[in-house]
């Protein structure tokens, strides 16, 4: 019934639009006065394109003259065409009935009766509109019935959502995204990218599936801060930095456990600026080794020196709109509200600032957050951070500058590597 209803109204407006047309009761015409009314009818509607009412033509049989009358408007029928003297006389539609346009039409158009199970009464009939039925939320109409929205499985994503007269368009997830449910709605999803949250990907994701981080339960404690103010500080500056061109090529041959494979090494080379390369490459490195006896060792100092950095910055308890400017004063790429916003939520008050400095050192290709933060405290005046934070902040700084674990390691790398660099310059603080 509800499609025979649209079918009912959609014939009903072509009728109505037809009627518009111009028509000459009672009158056989000849092949030349055709042709003179097809250009004649082109010619008046061009002209009746201005005037309003519209008009149309019609053949007065009392005076055999063609006259223009005016159309009747919407919410009425034709009750008598226009003569020498009168003006179209035109009638409400009765109850039930409607008309939608200026015609030419002796009826109104009877509305589509009352809508069916599974749709609703989108608009009701009046004088000038037929009654609009459509399916309800979730369906759309195939042929006579409400049918249910299409889900995309697994693998498959939204990419046009259902409407009452559609259903819904599914695509596979091209590369970089995935589905993981059934559903008429949710479009596919971009693999979590885990280096923004500062973990490496230990297994690639699929259309089906996300990327699994590594570390995503440990670092729920840690909430996700993959290289701490302290091991950044050691990787910095335990290994002398630089010296001969194949610098990194030595290093790579000379730290124990399993070697860093050339395609992260080319990788490291190619997107970090060469003091980065160091660090980029320890912090590997130590993921990969953690089972190594030198590795553990750095692990424990580094965290006898995280429960000192946790003892200076524990105090600095700040709100979100403190934390928002000092995100402001870092230099560089900023860490936005939305990022600040998630960090207050995923950790504890004492490793907020943490975590914030680690996103800002990733979105800044690994800048050195030593500096970033002196930087920030340079211009804390303008920015007004509490005295306690700055306080914290410079305590901070002061210690991992001091902090003298990583003399003792500069000494062990040196030592593995010492034989194979000819002229090796240690680099202090
Ligand atoms: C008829 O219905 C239409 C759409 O629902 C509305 O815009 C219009 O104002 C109504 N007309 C009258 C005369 O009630
Ligand atoms: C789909 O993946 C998201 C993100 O990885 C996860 O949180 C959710 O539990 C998964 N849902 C199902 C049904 O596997
Ligand atoms: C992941 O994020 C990093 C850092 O923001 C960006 O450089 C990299 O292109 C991203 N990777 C993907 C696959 O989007
Ligand atoms: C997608 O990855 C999951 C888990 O990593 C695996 O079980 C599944 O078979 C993979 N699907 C395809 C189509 O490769
Ligand atoms: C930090 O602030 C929050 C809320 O303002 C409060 O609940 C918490 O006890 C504070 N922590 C410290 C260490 O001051």
């Amino acid at each position: 019934m509800s499609a025979r209803a649209a079918e009912t109204h959609r014939s009903a407006r072509s009728a109505a639009a037809s009627s518009k047309r111009l028509r000459f009761p009672g009158t056989t015409m000849n092949k030349l006065l055709c042709c003179a009314l097809v250009f004649l009818d082109i010619s008046i509607k061009w002209t009746t394109q201005e005037t309003f009412p519209p008009k149309y033509l019609h053949y007065d049989q009392e005076t055999s003259h063609q006259l223009l009358c005016d159309k009747c408007p919407p919410g009425t029928y034709l009750k008598q065409h226009c003569t020498a003297k009168w003006k179209t006389v035109c009638a409400p539609c009765p109850d039930h009935y409607y008309t939608d346009s200026w015609h030419t039409s002796d009826e109104c158009l009877y509305c589509s009766p009352v809508c069916k199970e599974l749709q609703y009464v989108k608009q009701e009939c009046n004088r000038t509109h037929n009654r609009v039925c459509e399916c309800k939320e979730g369906r759309y109409l195939e042929i006579e019935f409400c049918l249910k929205h299409r889900s995309c499985p697994p693998g498959f994503g939204v990419v046009q959502a259902g409407t009452p007269e559609r259903n819904t368009v599914c695509k596979r997830c091209p590369d970089g995204f995935f589905s993981n449910e059934t559903s008429s709605k949710a479009p596919c999803r971009k693999h979590t990218n885990c280096s923004v949250f500062g973990v490496l990907l230990t297994q690639k994701g699929n259309a089906t599936h996300d990327n699994i981080c590594s570390g995503n339960s440990e670092s729920t404690q840690k909430c996700g801060i993959d290289v701490t103010l302290c091991e950044e500080a050691f990787f910095r500056f335990a290994v002398p930095t630089k010296f001969t061109p194949n610098w990194l090529s030595v290093l790579v041959d000379n730290l124990p456990g399993t070697k860093v494979n050339a395609e992260s090494v080319e990788r490291i080379k190619r997107r970090h600026s060469s003091q980065e390369q160091t660090f980029q490459l320890l912090k590997l490195w130590k993921h990969q080794n953690k089972d190594q006896d030198i590795v553990k060792k750095i692990i424990q100092d580094i965290d006898l020196c995280e429960n000192s950095v946790q003892r200076h910055i524990g105090h600095a308890n700040l709100t979100f709109e403190q934390l928002r400017s000092l995100m402001e004063s870092l230099p560089g790429k900023k860490v936005g509200a939305e990022d600040i916003e998630k960090t207050t939520k995923a950790c504890k008050p004492s490793d907020q600032i943490l975590k914030l400095l680690s996103l800002w050192r990733i979105k800044n290709g690994d800048q050195d957050t030593l500096k970033g933060l002196m930087h920030a405290l340079k211009h804390s005046k303008t920015y007004h951070f509490p005295k306690t934070v700055t306080q914290s902040l410079k305590k901070t700084i002061r210690f991992l500058h001091s902090f003298t674990m990583y003399k003792l390691y500069q000494k062990l790398f040196l030592e593995m590597i010492g034989n194979q660099v000819q002229s090796v310059k240690i680099s202090c603080l």
